[in-house]
Parts: C-alpha cells; sequence; structure tokens
C-alpha cells in the first residue's frame, strides 16, 4: 500500500478518461472463469427473488460491463446503471440503444443456463436499464429494492476510509431490508486498465468486505474464490463476493 500521502482517492483521477475499449479487451473479451464463477455465485441468489417481484434495482458504479445488469433482468423491473465517467455512460448508451454487443451473448446465455426466468433475448433486459450519471458517494439513501455493485468501492480509490464511505452508500441506496449482492477483486493495488494511465486499488479480503459491512446489514454471507488463470493485467488474489440486506435500523 502506498503511504496515506500518496494515496490516489477517487476524486484524484479523471472518470471521464475511463479506457472503456482496452477495459473490454482486457477484462471481458470472453467470459473468464473469475466472471463465470461470480455469475454462478449471483445466479443462485437471484434465483431466489420471484421475477419482476423488485421495483427499482441499483447497479453501483456499472461501467461497461453487462453482465450485472443481465443477472438483475429477471427479478428487477427497472435496473439503474450509476456511474460517474461519460465514457462509460457513453458505451451503455449504445448497448442500449443499438443491442448488446457479440461479447455479451455469451454472458447473457450463460446468466440465462443458470436462472432460466431471465429473457431470452437481451435487449429485452436492456430495456429495462437507465442510466444515471452520477457520484455513488452522493447516491440518496433508501431509494433502491436491491443495489448491486461490481469491482468498484475496491477499484475507485485507496484509502480505506473512503472505500469504506462507498461500501456505506452502497448499502444506505437500499431500503431497510432491501437486497444487497457484491464483488470485490481480493489483494487488488494500483492498476492500469490495459493503458499507460494509473488507477486506484485498495487490496481488501473478506475479513475487510465482513467487517465493513456487518456494522449495516443482515443475513451476511461473504465468499470468496481463488485466483484462476484469467489472463487479466493487474495483480489479484481472488474474488470476494457478498449477500446481504441492509439492517432494518442502521447507521450506514
Ligand atoms: C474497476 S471499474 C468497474 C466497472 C464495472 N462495475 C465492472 O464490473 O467492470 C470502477 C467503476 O467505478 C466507476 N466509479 C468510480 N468512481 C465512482 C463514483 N464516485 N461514483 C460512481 N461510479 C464511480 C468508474 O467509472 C468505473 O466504471
Amino acid at each position: 500500500m502506498p503511504p496515506p500521502d500518496h494515496l490516489l482517492r477517487n476524486a484524484d483521477v479523471d472518470w471521464d478518461a475511463w479506457p472503456v475499449d482496452a477495459y473490454l479487451a482486457e477484462c471481458y473479451a470472453k467470459l473468464f472463469p473469475l466472471d463465470d464463477a461470480v455469475i454462478v455465485h449471483h445466479s443462485a441468489f437471484y434465483r431466489r427473488i420471484p421475477p419482476d417481484s423488485v421495483a427499482r434495482s441499483v447497479e453501483f458504479g456499472a461501467g461497461p460491463n453487462l453482465y450485472p445488469l443481465l443477472l438483475a433482468g429477471a427479478a428487477s423491473r427497472c435496473i439503474e446503471a450509476l456511474d460517474r465517467s461519460a465514457a462509460n455512460l457513453a458505451y451503455l448508451r449504445r448497448q442500449i440503444h443499438d443491442g448488446p454487443d457479440p461479447r455479451w451473448l455469451t454472458f447473457h446465455r450463460r446468466c440465462r443456463e443458470l436462472n432460466p426466468a431471465l429473457p431470452t433475448d437481451p435487449g429485452q433486459i436492456l430495456a429495462r436499464v437507465k442510466m444515471i450519471a452520477g457520484d455513488g458517494l452522493d447516491l440518496s439513501a433508501g431509494a433502491y429494492d436491491l443495489a448491486s455493485m461490481h469491482f468498484v468501492a475496491e477499484g475507485a480509490t485507496e484509502d480505506p476510509d473512503e472505500f469504506a464511505r462507498f461500501c456505506g452508500r452502497f448499502v444506505a441506496a437500499v431500503r431497510p431490508g432491501g437486497y444487497l449482492v457484491a464483488a470485490f477483486i481480493e489483494g487488488l493495488g494500483r492498476y492500469r486498465a490495459g493503458t499507460d494511465r494509473q488507477w486506484p486499488g485498495y487490496p481488501v479480503d473478506r475479513d475487510v468486505v465482513r467487517a465493513v459491512f456487518s456494522p449495516w446489514t443482515s443475513d451476511l454471507v461473504v465468499d470468496r474464490i481463488d485466483r484462476d488463470a484469467t489472463p487479466v493485467g493487474f495483480d489479484y488474489t481472488g474474488v470476494v463476493l457478498l449477500t446481504a440486506r441492509r439492517r432494518e435500523a442502521d447507521g450506514a
């Protein structure tokens, strides 16, 4: 970890310059084992939620990743994709209006194999997606029934307190009792996302995630999977996976 005065915080980098194409090429060129494991884990969570029973959900820091939106497509009638990066939102807008890139069809097939309640046409799911340009740290509390987050709090700051604030806003985004599902890269450090520019990374593990979420949640389950052969360009040791509900009375 860099010393405290060298930590990159969320406002220190230009998220509008997020390298969408390089990131997609590095992380989502195809369905790698890392994401397959996340999809298997999250599908078990989504299968327990009756279709169309969630009025409004949010994907917190959506980036250009379509599979978290596809996963939510049976449970949620309105999926809001929140991000502060104009580049990521422009990519999402094209996916919604012009149809998904062929790469996402494999992801959709896998999600549907594991949750047959998902529509056969990914376009039907994307029609439920609404883009929200904004800062997750300013997200108002209690507006959603379900919140999901993939590789954001630990990939958007190096400051432990700011990591906890991201997680706190994520939890507070749902009403008390609302559903939470998330994935964190374990052991991440500062990373490049396929270019020369550097992006903040905070190395978390299962204990860090459990300690941050415990005070605000009930039914908290924190799992992890080991690093696999997925050829990503950053160092990591595994993936931490979380499901929970927001506590009925909390301080998030
Ligand atoms: C490592 S990327 C993960 C992207 C995507 N969720 C995925 O699964 O690949 C981090 C994402 O967080 C977004 N982000 C960073 N700071 C944010 C903030 N304060 N509010 C909302 N989104 C933010 C970035 O624009 C980027 O899309």
